[in-house]
């Protein structure tokens, strides 16, 4: 099994991570977090190099505020029904803040990513950033989530 890769500096990663992080930066900036100005975007490569985006989309009824990650994954599922996803990038920024602000998926999201798993048969890569200059390369979402609830439970 792969390790967890920690890098000082976005240069550090390879060129398609750089890109994802990149694309989802800007998806960001289209987040709907009035509510939280908590800005989040994501983005997926699939496995023909076709790119989706998402970001965090708020309601009024706070429960219901949706994260970037399951918008874009679920995007990517409607979109491209067959086509794998190889590696994901989420970022965040407070509204009006150029920085970057460290965000690693929230628990929900971890769980979803490892169906995503699952259901393609195939692992992939999850870029986040997790304190200020330290980005991090999951190898897989699962990795993310020992243990993780399974649809195989339903049924054992
Ligand atoms: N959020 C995400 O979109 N992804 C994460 O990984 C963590 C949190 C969103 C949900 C909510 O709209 C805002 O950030 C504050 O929690």
């Amino acid at each position: 099994m792969k390790d967890f890769e920690i890098f000082k500096d976005i240069e550090e990663l390879d060129n398609e991570s750089k890109y994802l992080v990149h694309k989802a930066k800007e998806a960001a900036n289209l987040a709907y977090a009035p509510y939280s100005k908590f800005q989040v975007g994501a983005a997926v490569i699939l496995e023909d190099g076709t790119l989706v985006t998402g970001s965090n989309q708020e309601n009024a009824s706070y429960p219901l505020c949706v994260c970037a990650e399951r918008v874009v994954l679920y995007t990517a599922a409607t979109q491209h029904p067959n086509k794998k996803i190889m590696k994901l990038a989420v970022v965040a920024h407070r509204k009006n803040h150029k920085d970057l602000s460290p965000a690693t998926s929230c628990g929900a999201c971890r769980q979803v990513m490892s169906e995503f798993e699952e259901r393609q048969n195939k692992t992939f890569e999850v870029i986040m950033l997790k304190s200020k200059n330290e980005w991090i390369k999951c190898p897989t979402a699962e990795s993310l989530l020992p243990y993780v609830f399974k649809r195989s439970n339903l049924h054992e």
